[in-house]
């Protein structure tokens, strides 16, 4: 076997997040709005003499990335070591090369992404066969984002996030703010910060608005920035108090909504493309604010690109 194979996959934001109550197996029944964006993580795998399985792990500009482990706990890594098992390859061998644009713990599914692109790459490498159902399987098996990065576009997540529903848009694209942090934040501890939070109230089983999904569908952007929500937001904002001045800039300054993407504490704001430039201004001057970024969505899953 021979020769290199390259993916890209997008991240997401949630347009909604509505959790229920924590299942037996530790995590929660979700109703959610993925849509995919324009920051592509890329992985490019190549095959290696030996049977070990590495990775390497770059920023866009060529820089490491603190933070994302570079071994067998590496998402991608398990996503290469799940592809060989379920192919029965058992000896055989790959480099992957991750070049990152997400965030780092951002929210945005980053390393769900360079799972997908993993296993999309390495079933391609290592000639499997296998078709989108068996990837989305495998995916389910990686964690509850990894799913979508796959599929992309807009859909509604439920189960934990991996039972997916492509949701039809129109024609418009939709133009996001991002305001990304310094450091990120852990998922697990967002999810027990929200528990705490409602400890004392029966929490429902978890619902997107219908109303949300008719925004989208008929591209009522207006309609959509006022929609947008999360379940986790308060909970983000217990462990980042800041944060919730920096949402509050960033609407004042035009933007048609705002949240929390996922577990935080990346925010996403629906902007006007025409308006957004005193929304971006406005925010880069907030503390805790490391970067703004301007993306596009909806985009398409995990692809090949070489
Ligand atoms: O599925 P994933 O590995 O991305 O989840 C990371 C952690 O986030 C889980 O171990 C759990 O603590 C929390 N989580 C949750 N409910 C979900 C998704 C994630 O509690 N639906």
């Amino acid at each position: 076997m021979s020769g290199a194979v390259t993916v890209r996959a997008p991240a997401k934001i949630n347009l909604s997040l509505r959790v229920g109550p924590r299942r037996p197996d530790g995590s929660h029944a979700l109703s959610t709005v993925f849509h995919a964006v324009q920051l592509d993580e890329v992985v490019t795998a190549t095959a290696v003499d030996g049977d070990e399985v590495t990775v390497e792990v770059r920023d866009e500009h060529g820089g490491s990335v603190p933070g994302v482990p570079e071994d067998a706990a590496n998402l991608a890594v398990r996503a290469a070591l799940l592809v060989r098992d379920e192919a029965g390859l058992g000896s055989a061998g790959a480099h992957l090369a991750v070049r990152k644009a997400t965030p780092v713990a951002g929210g945005m599914a980053g390393g769900s992404a360079d799972a997908a692109a993993a296993l999309v790459a390495c079933a391609r490498l290592w000639a499997t066969g296998f078709d989108q159902q068996r990837l989305l399987a495998l995916a389910a098996r990686l964690g509850s984002d990894v799913p979508f990065a796959l599929v992309a576009g807009t859909a509604i997540g439920t189960g934990r996030g991996e039972r997916l529903e492509p949701v039809t848009m129109g024609p418009r694209r939709l133009h996001w703010v991002l305001a990304l942090a310094a450091t990120g934040l852990s998922t697990p501890a967002v999810y027990q910060a929200l528990d705490d939070l409602r400890a004392d109230r029966p929490v429902r089983d978890p619902v997107t608005d219908p109303r949300l999904v008719t925004a989208l569908e008929r591209g009522l952007v207006g309609a959509l920035g006022m929609l947008v929500d999360n379940d986790l937001q308060d909970a983000v904002f217990a462990l980042r108090p800041a944060l919730r001045q920096t949402l509050a800039a960033g609407l004042e300054a035009g933007a048609r909504g705002g949240l929390v993407s996922g577990s935080g504490p990346t925010l996403a704001f629906l902007v006007d493309p025409r308006r957004s430039a005193p929304v971006v201004r406005v925010l880069a001057r907030q503390p805790g604010v490391a970067d703004v970024r301007q993306v596009t969505g909806p985009v398409p899953g995990a692809a090949l690109v070489g």
